[in-house]
């Protein structure tokens, strides 16, 4: 069915289910470690192969010759697949990178052997005695030292323009009152998830089976289909538990194309996952910044010009980090530039993490608005809502679908006694420790994509709801199942929910912060149509009835609902689509950050004390698990501020710290205290389900909230991240 506000009682509004905190109906499976992650179909393959891939060993260069003498005479070895004998093999359609190299070599740890062996020591034992001789030429690492040079970004689907101009920036700022002119940078990061890329392939003739960690099935089987050169219908992709994803799991990576290639090479189903330290360098990974942001004001904080350019780097033909997204929708400001400079880095792809562009933008701008805020004399919360705007500010009258951003900044001002903060850095002691608080926006992209779902009603009543879509640890089976319950009128227990199989209906998967309101969508409409076939079946009217309890209720009349299904299952599968709505309203999610830090005067150990973030993201499905999803993003914001880096080597042109001991993120100790306020909202706009995504807001700003608590508690401006101690002493 098409979109449009749904005129009279909507059933999704009775809110007996939708809207409750539920708890994961997935999580006994977790929990007790029985739910089937990729690598763990033992009962669908048998007698299974494994697969070890190996990483080239440079940057950049040729491959001289693999001398595979020791390796092929190995115990249990069963093929090797390089790209010379692997048949030809192109791109996909998202990443740029070539997921099986050779004999020309794009960057570090790119795939260049596939050994497949009886066991997985036998694979690893044996890839380690593959001796493989290239010849290097130079690449470019260095984003600082490319920036100059770099050129605007390419027109493509995935970017927006490489300039947007409102007004006249540059006299504006010129002629501005107060002004600021800084440079930001962010680093390298990795999306650390704690479930590596995995895969386990199996053909069947010329049908292939693969069970993955993939968070959008439809990208996942057209890559496969484009990288391998067979038809899409013979493919099938399942994925039905994600041990983390992050955007680092959004389609098909090197851990498909080599399990898929081994298991036609060995004619044996074979098992593939990405060691941990192979994945930073061979996988995508969100890439490094470098931001100038300048805002100009009057005297008594109105912005007169903003200003944002970003630069960062990515193999040739890939997408940018689009810094700049923020900046464009957030602020008030007649006169508006941004630009997006992109630079050949032969360095592993840079792709989508966790609100990509925008969590990366916002460590930059929100600290921007911090020392704007400082300059004016004003409170950096009062100056935020000074320059709020109710519509898009490069686009005047287009409206935002909803946006209580003053009001997220409000609230949280006054839950987290925002009074106390004293304006002067360095004010507040405890001891050895500076006490400071901080505060930043938030903003994220809530786009909403065309979705179906599968439902099915049984004679017992239970409803059985199937769709393609993922669920990376989101909740995405709970609110699927509390949908299908609120529409059929039946309790949560009353309905199956299958994901992640590409037998069932598409849908866009789990990506972009649109996953929850547009799955769930799609089920809403299949249960539109199967409450039409129930009442058909039933012979009664449409008019008036009620799906409740298990019963259906016309008149004085009431029917089991599992009656409608008579001798079989009543089965319909419907999608729910969108015409122009985001050309019409700009989708976004909003929210505001606090934090408060003590810093020790002596070591410059930064700790973060307490943490609230205020979120207006629509109707909230599930108040349990939108809370986990704004936590998990808290603490990922904190890594991003305080510890998260993969480190540069400029010379053999790699990240060094590929791997869990060297790559820092926070534990439980970093994290004392986390508040989450879900504003009551609903944006009927947007779907039937009246909601927005909210997993990826949470992280938006958490990074330049921690920085300019750290500001507020020592005097020292870090524009730097991450902000480790040495940048304090
Ligand atoms: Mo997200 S980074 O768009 O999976």
């Amino acid at each position: 069915m098409k979109f449009e506000t749904p005129a009279g009682a909507n059933p999704i509004d009775q809110l007996k289910v939708i809207g409750k905190p539920t708890d994961r109906i997935e999580g006994p499976l977790k929990t007790t470690g029985t739910a089937t992650y990729a690598y763990e179909y033992n009962d669908a393959v048998s007698n299974p192969a494994y697969g070890y891939v190996v990483g080239a060993a440079i940057a950049k260069g040729r491959i001289k010759a693999i001398d595979q003498s020791k390796a092929k005479a190995a115990p249990g070895v069963l093929a090797i697949v390089t790209a010379a004998n692997a048949g030809p093999l192109k791109p996909g359609q998202f990443y740029v990178d070539r997921l099986l190299a050779g004999p020309d070599i794009d960057h570090y740890h790119q795939a260049v052997a596939v050994v497949v062996a009886e066991t997985f020591e036998q694979a690893r034992a044996a890839a380690s005695l593959l001796k493989i001789s290239y010849t290097k030429t130079k690449g470019a690492f260095d984003l600082a030292a490319a920036k100059d040079s770099a050129p605007l970004i390419k027109p493509g689907p995935f970017s927006p323009p490489p300039t947007t101009n409102v007004g006249n920036f540059e006299s504006a700022f010129a002629s501005a009152p107060v002004k600021l002119d800084e440079t930001y940078t962010t680093p390298d990061q990795t999306h650390a998830m704690m479930e590596p890329h995995a895969t386990i392939a199996k053909w069947d003739g010329d049908k292939l089976t693969c069970w993955a960690s993939i968070q959008q099935i439809n990208w996942g089987v057209r890559d496969i289909a484009t990288v391998l050169g067979i038809p899409k219908e013979n493919i099938r992709l399942i994925s039905a538990f994600i041990g983390g994803g992050f955007g680092g799991k959004g389609t098909v990576l090197s851990d498909i194309i080599a399990a898929s290639l081994a298991a036609r090479a060995a004619g044996r189903p074979v098992k593939v996952t990405l060691p941990r330290p192979l994945i930073a360098n061979n996988t995508t990974h969100r890439p490094a910044t470098i931001q100038r942001i300048r805002i100009g004001a009057t005297p008594d904080g109105n912005i007169t010009a903003i200003g944002h350019e970003s630069w960062s780097g990515n193999l040739p033909g890939g997408i940018s980090e689009t810094a700049t997204a923020s900046t464009r929708l957030l602020y008030a400001g007649a006169n508006r530039f941004t630009q997006l400079r992109l630079a050949d880095l032969d360095l592993a792809e840079g792709s989508a993490m966790r609100a990509p562009g925008e969590a990366t933008g916002m460590m930059a701008l929100e600290i921007a608005m911090d020392e704007m805020a400082e300059k004016l004399n004003m409170d950096p919360v009062a100056f935020r809502i000074k320059n709020d705007t109710q519509e898009d500010p490069e686009k005047p009258g287009r409206k935002f679908s909803s946006r209580k951003l003053v009001e997220c900044l409000k609230t949280g001002s006054e839950q987290f006694g925002w009074t106390k903060r004293q304006a002067k850095p360095g004010t507040i002691r405890e001891g050895q420790w500076l006490i400071g608080m901080g505060v930043a926006s938030a903003i994220r992209g809530a786009p909403i994509m065309k979705s179906a779902a599968r439902v099915r009603l049984s004679r017992e009543g239970i409803v059985t709801v199937e769709t393609d879509m993922t669920d990376i640890g989101t909740g995405s089976y709970t609110i699927i199942g509390q949908t299908a319950a609120e529409m059929m009128g039946v309790p949560l227990s009353n309905v199956v929910v299958k994901l992640g199989d590409s037998t069932f209906p598409e849908s866009p998967g789990s990506g972009g912060q649109w996953g929850a309101a547009s799955a769930t969508s799609g089920v809403y409409a299949a249960c539109v149509k199967l409450r039409e076939a129930v009442t058909k079946s039933l012979g009664v009217s449409t008019e008036g009835v009620e799906f409740v309890g298990g019963q259906v209720r016309s008149g004085n009349r009431s029917y089991p609902l599992g009656d409608a299904a008579k001798a079989i299952d009543l089965v319909v599968t419907d999608e729910m689509t969108y015409g122009n709505l985001s050309e019409e309203y700009a989708q976004d999610t909003f929210g505001a950050h606090f934090v408060e830090v003590g810093v020790n005067r002596y070591t410059g150990e930064i700790r973060v004390r307490r943490m609230l973030a205020v979120c207006n993201a629509g109707r909230i499905l599930n108040p349990k698990a939108a809370r986990s999803q704004v936590i998990g993003a808290m603490t990922m914001g904190v890594g991003a501020a305080l510890m998260e880096e993969l480190v540069v080597d400029k010379q053999v042109g790699f990240f060094v710290n590929h791997d869990l001991a060297g790559y820092e993120v926070p534990v439980h100790a970093d994290i004392p205290h986390q508040e989450v306020v879900l504003l009551d909202d609903v944006d009927p706009t947007m779907s039937p389900m009246k909601a927005k995504g909210i997993g990826e807001l949470g992280l938006v700003g958490v990074a330049a909230a921690v920085a300019n608590a750290v500001y507020n508690a020592t005097g020292i401006r870090v524009r730097e991240y991450p902000i480790t101690l040495d940048k304090l002493i």
